[in-house]
């Protein structure tokens, strides 16, 4: 046997002796991995759930939660990257941080470092990442089977306040025309039925545009007066806007300006208007 034969029957050996000591290696961790997996604390997708943010974030993958909060500033990417999977089942983008491309072996010896739990389902079972991902959509959706969730009738208060013609809590638009021009454009919000947010979009009279007024402006103590209307309006039911067919009630006398000064018909009007054309946009 030549010199190099025997070089090459050691490398051989030596290759071979690594090669068992690897698989030894890989079976004994998948050994551990399992029995670890029923040590660790049991999470919930609910639980999951309740860590969604920087201040607090927890990601499933691969059937385990990790609370990877400390990390989220360390990650090579812009924060909302990894941001956005926090509280969910995140083996979609744990296995495709690019389309098709996983996170490097690093990567993983990183993740088991914020290793805290395993995630389950209601009944305490391990829960796969494929049915975690449909419990989330149906979630999102309304059920489990993907259909919107639907309130029962005796529930519905949305259907209530349509069924005796009472108007719908969402966000409102609505004017007062004279001769083809705006004088009032109004906005609010109704919540249970009651105003918030109420806001001018557009206040004048002839050539007096009462928003863009400055504090010398004669007749910027009307402007006052308007605001201070809406001001008593926030909170109140949509009734309260007949109050103002006599405005003194809702705003007071400033700097000789009085109620009769204004006309509280024309937020009437605006309002009324807005009621009438039903909700501009949803809350
Ligand atoms: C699940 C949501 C996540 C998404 C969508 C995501 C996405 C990305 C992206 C876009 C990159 C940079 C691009 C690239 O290297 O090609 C990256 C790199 C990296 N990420 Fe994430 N990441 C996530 C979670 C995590 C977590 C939880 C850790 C560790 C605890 C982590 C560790 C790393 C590391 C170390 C790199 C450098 C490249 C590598 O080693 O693969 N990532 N990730």
């Amino acid at each position: 046997m030549n010199i190099n034969k025997i070089a090459y029957s050691t490398f051989i050996a030596f290759v071979a002796s690594l090669a068992t000591l690897v698989s030894i290696q890989a079976l004994s961790s998948s050994d551990r991995d399992a029995a670890d997996d029923d040590a660790l604390d049991s999470v919930t997708l609910d639980e999951l759930a309740e860590h969604d943010g920087a201040e607090s974030c927890w990601k499933a993958i691969h059937g385990r939660v990790y609370d990877i909060t400390d990390y989220v500033p360390d990650h090579p990417t812009d924060e909302e990257v990894i941001l956005e999977w926090c509280g969910r089942e995140s083996t979609e983008g744990w296995d495709n941080k690019r389309p098709g491309v996983p996170h490097s072996a690093r990567a993983e010896a990183m993740l088991e470092e914020y290793l805290i739990g395993r995630l389950v389902d209601d009944d305490g079972e391990p829960l796969e990442p494929e049915a975690a991902a449909r419990a989330e959509e149906g979630d999102e959706a309304g059920d489990a089977d993907g259909e919107p969730a639907r309130l029962s009738p005796a529930e519905d208060e949305r259907l209530h306040r349509a069924l005796l013609g009472l108007p719908l809590d969402g966000h409102y638009r609505g004017v007062f025309i004279d001769r083809g021009v705006i004088q009032v454009n109004i906005t609010f919000d109704l919540e249970d039925g009651r105003f918030t947010r109420l806001d001018y979009r557009h206040l004048a009279y002839r050539d007096d545009d009462y928003l863009a007024m400055e504090e010398d402006d004669e007749l910027y103590p009307v402007m006052r007066q308007h605001r201070q209307i809406l001001e008593r309006l926030e909170g109140q039911p949509v009734t309260a806007i007949f109050a103002l067919y006599e405005p003194e009630r809702l705003a007071d006398d400033i700097d000789g300006y009085s109620g009769a000064t204004l006309r509280g018909a024309k937020i009437i009007s605006s309002i009324r208007d807005a009621l009438n054309r039903g909700v501009y946009s949803w809350p």
